[in-house]
């Protein structure tokens, strides 16, 4: 007997999808104990896929899934909230299992979908949703299970740490970096959400959920991308040893939990600063393992549609044994969030140099604020700090309207 799948969406993906399941079907069997065959796939324009068109049913009537009785995996990868949620939700409540890619989904509506597939115990599993072919969140679920994680630090957006590489090291533009994501199939459908940190804000939400068991929601934390990062301050990094990244931060800080997305830099030799391109990394601190550094493609269609068929395994063979049902991850915690005093890191702040260095180093002292190195170049002014709080960033920030940029300097 075999399993017929559907898929729900055809793109970067899907398509990656198909290739592995015509590739390796050898290794599917055995592993997942049943041969997985897609019965049916989702497209908007059937012309668009005439080269599948043969060894592939298309479909544009969602109906057509959700009725067919042999379909026991719905894989959803259309992106996006809506009409993502509804057909999820629909194909659970039609008892069949679910994968799906999408962050956005599930970082906002997680918990509903979550609840949902208990009701109609089914499986709903997501860990392409995070770090493209990185197996991050079984990991978590699985291989962390006794273990207290105290912080991760990620760069878990391919497409910025693509332009961020570009603009560092070949000199590329902002534009021409970000069209170059694009055409590699990195890129959300529209980046937007790539270049301003939100992409990589929702899957901080779901790792903060399996790593620390704590649900939050987008609106909970800063969120800043690379959109107003100047060509400058990268180049100003690079000289006193630093490499920017987007980095997305979820850490225990005495009990309360500390969540942002934003650019940061990293000591030219720390092993995240050599992560490079659309490749993504997570370093994990734990109590029981110490620290942990997992990385590998975090975007493109192979690497995802990797992830995606660990899930279509693993949900075959919980079916295979009758066990659907159980919830991706179980670790459930109220944890408080931080307030802008519990923070601390030392900080690198460029300024506009309209001020003297003299009216900027007595402010800098008034707010306690204790300098590292202050420097001029150009029309600009560099200071790196040492630890202060978010608190005095801000107050810093209300009171200095020559402050330009500030990011944090992470060990
Ligand atoms: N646009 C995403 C990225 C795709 O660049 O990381 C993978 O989630």
């Amino acid at each position: 007997m075999a399993i017929k799948i559907a898929l729900l969406g055809l793109g970067t993906v899907g398509s990656g999808v198909l290739k592995i399941i015509k590739n390796n079907q050898k290794k599917i069997k055995q592993t997942s104990g049943e041969e997985i065959v897609i019965k049916k796939a989702l497209v908007r324009n059937p012309n668009k896929h005439k080269n599948v068109a043969k060894e592939l049913d298309l479909t544009t009537d969602f109906m057509e899934i959700l009725q067919d009785p042999e379909i026991k995996i719905v894989v959803e990868l259309m992106g996006g909230l809506h009409p993502a949620k509804e057909y999820i939700s629909d194909a659970l409540n039609a008892g069949k299992n679910v994968v799906t890619a999408n962050k956005d989904l599930m970082a906002t509506y997680g918990s509903e979908l979550i609840a949902l597939a208990a009701k109609d115990r089914c499986d709903l599993m997501y860990d392409a949703s995070v770090a493209g072919g990185i197996p991050i969140l079984r990991t978590l679920s699985t291989s962390y299970a006794s273990d207290m994680i105290s912080e991760i630090q990620g760069i878990i957006n391919g497409t910025t740490n693509y332009i961020l590489s570009q603009m560092g090291e070949k000199g590329l533009s902002y534009d021409a970096a970000l069209k170059q994501a694009q055409e590699l199939g990195f890129a959300e459908a529209d980046p937007t959400n790539d270049v301003t940190g939100k992409d990589a804000a929702y899957k901080i939400v779901i790792l903060s959920k399996f790593a620390f068991g704590t649900k939050i929601g987008i609106n909970d934390f800063t969120i800043e991308g690379i959109n107003n990062l100047q060509d400058f301050d990268i180049k100003q990094a690079q000289k006193m040893g630093y490499v920017i990244k987007l980095i997305g931060i979820a850490k225990n800080i005495a009990g309360k939990l500390f969540v942002e997305v934003a650019p940061c830099l990293l000591p030219e030799n720390a092993i995240m600063a050599h992560i490079k391109n659309e490749i993504n990394a997570l370093q994990i601190k734990s109590q029981s393992l110490g620290t942990a550094v997992f990385t590998g493609p975090g975007a493109g269609s192979s690497a995802t549609a990797s992830s995606v068929m660990s899930d279509v395994i693993a949900e075959t063979s919980n079916y295979v044994k009758q066990i659907n049902g159980k919830p991706f991850s179980n670790f459930s915690r109220i944890m408080k969030l931080t307030s802008s005093e519990d923070v601390k890191y030392p900080y690198y702040l460029s300024f506009d140099a309209e001020e003297t260095l003299f009216t900027l180093s007595k402010l800098l002292s008034k707010l306690e604020i204790p300098v590292r190195e202050i420097k001029r170049i150009n029309q600009k002014t560099v200071v790196m700090t040492e630890e202060i709080s978010r608190q005095q960033l801000q107050d810093l920030a209300i009171q200095d309207q020559y402050l330009r940029a500030s990011y944090k300097v992470l060990k």
